[in-house]
């Protein structure tokens, strides 16, 4: 039987509950022998470490330690690194068969550069999602990502679509599901078991959840201040708790937000939160607002209304099926959306197709099967 090395990377905090399902299901098929590599984008221990101890994963068996930096700082960084750890083969010996990266982050895009440049497959678990708007990084890193894969493994319908319009192969196609929802489901009974929300003093189905974090939303005064403002407004009726991603802390402090904010009775700013607590809080929710892509999907599996501080989404099943509603970084709109939670008309979403648990399984099958080989 010959081992297939895959070369498994993350980079950011959205990439390990995508990987972590991956790597547990794989344990079932001897011939797959995954490799963890890390490419250190995201480094804080709130951002990275909690991740891996919460969901199960091992350690990266391999660390770029690449950090923050500008974009193409980061993406060289990543180039060059993993282009040198392919090329030293996997651990105990054996050339490397194929990539597996996920997600849209600037890590996912410079492995899979790095990879095909040096011929070794790639497979891009959530291929295909297009918001259509390449003033987003993501966007950029979605195009460039799925240009180049050979192996497009797509979580929700309308990234086939997406993908056939950019004449990408049939065989190339796998709708196979979210495996972040896989993630969900699984630790859904042990975050609510947790006491995060006696902890924060918080009553279930009685409070917002808010996150923040995307360069349209966060990095200009006039679009946060006005945001900021909404959420002290709702905090006057109902808790609004807010884990606060680093970037947005840092245009937080340099806006001269932070006093207004910590003025504002009712909103908790708190530092970002590992998987189970932030499960456990977002799963007993009455609202959610968030610029998140992982996000709305959660809401949409969890059923938890959801308004989408955007303007466009690569992720339209959420909002034509599930929970969410964009109401772009229009504070009126906000309000009518979170007025229509409270009151009780808000709409009712379902749970897609394939969000069932078992998405990675599905990967797993293809990235082992005749396909998963050179
Ligand atoms: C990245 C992803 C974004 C994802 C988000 C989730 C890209 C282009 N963006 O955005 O798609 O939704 O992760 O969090 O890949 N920082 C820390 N500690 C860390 C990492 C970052 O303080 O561990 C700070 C640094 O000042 C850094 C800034 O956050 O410059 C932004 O980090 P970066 O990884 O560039 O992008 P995110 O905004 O986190």
């Amino acid at each position: 039987m010959n081992t297939i090395h895959l070369a498994c990377v993350v980079g950011a905090r959205p990439n390990f509950m995508k990987m972590a399902p991956l790597l547990r299901t794989l344990q079932a098929y001897p011939q797959v022998n995954p490799i963890l590599i890390h490419t250190g984008q995201h480094y804080d221990h709130n951002l990275s470490d909690v991740f891996f101890q919460e969901l199960g994963m091992k350690r990266p068996d391999i660390h770029l330690e690449v950090g923050s930096g500008k974009h193409g700082q980061q993406t060289a960084r990543v180039l060059e690194r993993f282009e040198e750890t392919l090329e030293q083969g996997a651990p105990g010996g054996g050339a490397y068969d194929r990539v597996v990266v996920v997600g849209d982050v600037n890590s996912t895009m410079a492995a899979t550069i790095a990879a095909v440049k040096l011929g070794v497959p790639v497979a891009h678990v959530e291929a295909g999602l297009r918001s259509f708007d390449r003033t987003m990084p993501e966007e950029i890193n979605r195009l460039l990502t799925d240009a180049i894969c050979d192996m497009l493994l797509v979580s929700e319908p309308s990234g086939l679509e997406n993908l056939r319009r950019e004449g990408r192969p049939e065989e190339c196609l796998h709708l196979v599901g979210n495996v972040m929802i896989d993630t969900l489901r699984w630790l859904l009974p042990k975050a609510q078991a947790r006491d995060t929300l006696d902890r924060l003093e918080l009553q279930p189905k009685s409070y917002v959840v808010v996150t923040l974090h995307r360069p349209s939303n966060v990095d200009q005064p006039e679009t946060l201040g006005p945001l900021l403002e909404v959420l002290c407004e709702i905090a006057a009726d109902m808790p609004v708790v807010f884990p606060v991603h680093p970037r947005t802390a840092q245009r937080i402090e340099r806006f001269g937000l932070a006093d207004r904010l910590a003025a504002c009775p009712g909103l908790r700013q708190l530092p970002p939160m590992g998987y189970l607590d932030f499960l456990a809080l977002t799963s007993q929710a009455r609202a959610i607002v968030t610029d998140s892509g992982g996000l709305q999907e959660e809401s949409t599996a969890l059923e938890i209304p959801c308004l989408t501080a955007r303007f466009n989404t690569e992720r339209p099943i959420t909002v034509e099926q599930g929970t969410s509603t964009l109401v772009g970084n229009d504070p009126e709109k906000l309000r009518g959306g979170l007025r229509s939670i409270l009151q009780g008309t808000y709409k009712q979403g379902k749970c897609p197709e394939l969000w069932d648990g078992q998405a990675a399984e599905r990967v797993a099958t293809i990235l082992a099967g005749k396909d998963g080989n050179r």
